[in-house]
């Protein structure tokens, strides 16, 4: 019954949020991946991926839009489901998808659905300052939050394409005060985005808290990358701080594990793959 306590003796207890701050203060990367099914998600846990992400990129990547507007709260549940099912050790984060948190309200009712119907460990929801009050409602019924800042795909259409954030100093600034200030209202991560390797690091040294990139440098506190990428399966221009980790592998599993390697020691992303 006691399951958790069971999971303490074991030589690699499943991930969760204690963990993850551990890793920070130990200064042990984070590798964070993608996954949306039961089949890749045995895979990419059992390669040591730390962190799984069902990430509203399904919307691009699994049901062929070209961007992640589209995408429901009932098609996040429905891959987060499946993904839960195969996860043994990696701590499972699942994206709030465009307009599920426009109101405290209706973001409580759909990360509770996320949490309840899709076995979310975590929430992820994209968004800056203009969020805080949705965080600290999150964090106020202890959902794990983690806030999304940099480039906000949901934002594309706003933002005028996908493009790089914080090289002007201002926008830098103002996006190192809406790290902490999401941060003091209750964030457990924070994912940053498409941003100078600079920005990158003072937004980990102004955080108690893990920070996660892509794109955002090799001195943030981990890395993430989207499943299919790393997979080579993407076709088309990639985004430069993309790897393709199958270019080297015999198998999916091995492209995986290489990708946890790299990233725990700290040779990805290499200077191809980051911004200035
Ligand atoms: O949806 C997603 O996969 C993401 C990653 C790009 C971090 O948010």
């Amino acid at each position: 019954m006691y399951k958790q306590l069971e999971e303490r003796g074991m030589e690699r207890p499943p991930v969760n949020v204690s963990s993850l701050a551990r890793m920070k203060a130990e200064g042990e990367p984070i590798a964070c991946l993608t996954a949306y099914d039961a089949s890749f998600a045995r895979l990419v846990d059992e390669a040591g991926t730390d962190l799984v992400l069902v990430g509203d990129s399904l919307g691009m990547v699994i049901q062929g839009y070209d961007t992640t507007v589209p995408v429901t709260v009932d098609d996040v549940i429905y891959h987060s489901r499946a993904v839960a099912r195969s996860l043994r050790r990696a701590f499972l984060m699942v994206d709030m998808p465009f307009m599920s948190f426009s109101s405290a309200t209706q973001a409580l009712d759909n990360a509770v659905r996320l949490m309840q119907e899709g076995g979310a460990m975590m929430v992820k929801l994209e968004g800056g300052a203009s969020q805080i009050r949705i965080v600290e409602h999150l964090a106020g019924h202890d959902i794990p939050v983690c806030a999304h800042l940099g480039l906000r795909p949901q934002s594309v259409h706003k933002i005028g394409g996908f493009k790089v954030q914080g090289r002007d100093a201002a926008q830098a600034q103002q996006m190192i005060k809406d790290a902490r200030a999401l941060q003091d209202a209750g964030a457990d991560i924070v994912l940053l985005e498409c941003v100078p390797n600079e920005v990158g690091r003072q937004v980990r040294d102004s955080l108690e808290v893990p920070v996660i990139g892509i794109g955002a440098g090799p001195e943030v506190d981990g890395q993430i990358l989207v499943l299919y990428d790393v997979l080579g399966i993407t076709p088309g221009r990639m985004p430069r701080f993309v790897k393709d980790f199958m270019a080297e592998a015999h198998s999916p599993a091995a492209a995986c594990a290489a990708f946890v390697k790299a990233v725990k020691e700290r040779s990805y992303p290499a200077p191809e793959h980051c911004f200035s």
